[in-house]
């Protein structure tokens, strides 16, 4: 019964969860603009409190110093020039926000609005930023900053806002480093999605990961895992090996053969392709490699010996053993923590801190949720 309470409580806290991560578990970009250094302790503060790395804009080096009404009426008219369609040039591009999870952007307010080289920089990379999960923070002497949070929707219109935006003014800018700190600390960023492959196919001291398909056929491979295939070399563009049991199959003719692709031919044999081409052959869809750009060059001329295995992220938190990670596995952890015996430690220590408890649980929750 203790045991059964236990488990509604982690499920209830799951679904409360919803995938949710703090930005130190996400792989967080701080991009921030600074004219005269505030913004940039800001950007500092927040990177450190959440593991991110820093990116500074850097602007065209025109605008007038020291600060005063010239720097603010130059700025003014060049934010004109921007709302009638001109912009200024910035010397930082980013080419792929691929590696990011979350980019938190930290700028000040320029006459009200956001400052010109931030928006600059949204405005050149938004469709970068589309569908990305992004956070701001604002400094400014004492406006506030509701043009400034328009102005991060308007160009920013594909990506998903986290979080109320932080606000730093002359009043609380002695207090930058804790509220930082209290801010990112309030940011619920999704789960980053796990990794695209969940097979490694190693080939000597080369290691590929591979994207099963979701079927029959591609269940029962990963049910015979992990395994080492001595296969053949066939006409220059594939290498094979008949397994000693069938799979179930549902063969058809998919035209063409991609390199990387991982095949059933009948029902025991496993093909890896290694160069794209066309067929008129039945095969079954196992599964394929995801980049098979070096896969020709590690597979060789002739037969080799290739090793099929699930990729880590799937195995860490399988603490049953079963080659999944469903909730059986979330009780395996209570069973240990309840001191049952028969659980090992290493595999019930999900996340590897050192000691079983209900942190990981949670990751079994998070990866069951997230798949
Ligand atoms: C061109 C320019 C315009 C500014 N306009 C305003 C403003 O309208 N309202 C305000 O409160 N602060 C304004 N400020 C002050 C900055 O927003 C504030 O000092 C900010 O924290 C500076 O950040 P930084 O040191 O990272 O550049 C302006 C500063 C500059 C350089």
């Amino acid at each position: 019964m203790k045991k059964l309470l236990l488990l509604l409580g982690i499920l209830v806290q799951a679904i409360s969860y919803a995938g949710a991560v703090p930005a130190s578990d996400v792989r967080s970009l701080v991009v921030y603009y600074t004219y005269s250094g505030v913004t940039e302790s800001l950007a500092q503060a927040i990177a450190d409190d959440c593991g991110g790395t820093l990116l500074q804009v850097i602007d065209h080096g025109n605008y007038p110093r020291p600060e005063s009404s010239t720097t603010y009426n130059y700025a003014n008219n060049e934010r004109s020039q921007i709302d009638a369609g001109t912009w200024p040039v910035i010397n930082t591009t980013v080419e792929s926000f691929d590696q990011w999870d979350a980019i938190i952007i930290c700028t000040p307010l320029w006459n009200g609005k956001m400052a010109n080289p931030m928006l600059t920089f949204l405005h050149n990379h938004a469709s970068k930023l589309a569908g990305k999960q992004v956070a701001l923070a604002v400094t400014s002497w004492s406006s506030g900053i509701t043009n400034v949070v328009n102005d991060a929707h308007n160009q920013l219109p594909n990506s998903t806002f986290v979080g109320t935006p932080l606000h730093i003014n002359y009043n609380n800018r002695s207090n930058i480093s804790s509220m930082a700190q209290n801010w990112v600390n309030t940011l619920e960023f999704e789960a980053p999605a796990a990794p695209a492959g969940d097979l490694r196919v190693i080939v000597g001291n080369k290691t590929f990961t591979a994207t099963l398909a979701d079927n029959a056929t591609a269940d029962a491979f990963r049910s015979m895992l992990p395994m080492t295939l001595n296969m053949n070399e066939l006409n220059g563009n594939e290498k094979y090996c008949y397994l000693s049991t069938n799979l179930p199959s549902a063969a058809s003719n998919p035209g063409t053969i991609h390199a990387g692709d991982i095949m059933l031919y009948g029902d025991n044999c496993v093909v890896l392709f290694y160069e794209t081409f066309n067929t008129s052959y039945r095969y079954t869809r196992i599964g394929a490699v995801d980049d098979p750009s070096e896969l020709a060059d590690a597979l060789g001329s002739g037969n080799v010996s290739v090793r099929f295995e699930l990729a880590t992220t799937i195995l860490e938190g399988d603490v049953n053993g079963d080659g999944s990670v469903n909730i059986s596995d979330i009780t395996a952890v209570i069973d240990y923590i309840l001191g049952k015996e028969g659980i090992d430690f290493d595999t019930a220590d999900v996340d590897n801190d050192g000691s079983v408890n209900i942190s990981d649980v949670s990751l079994i929750i998070d990866y069951i949720i997230s798949k």
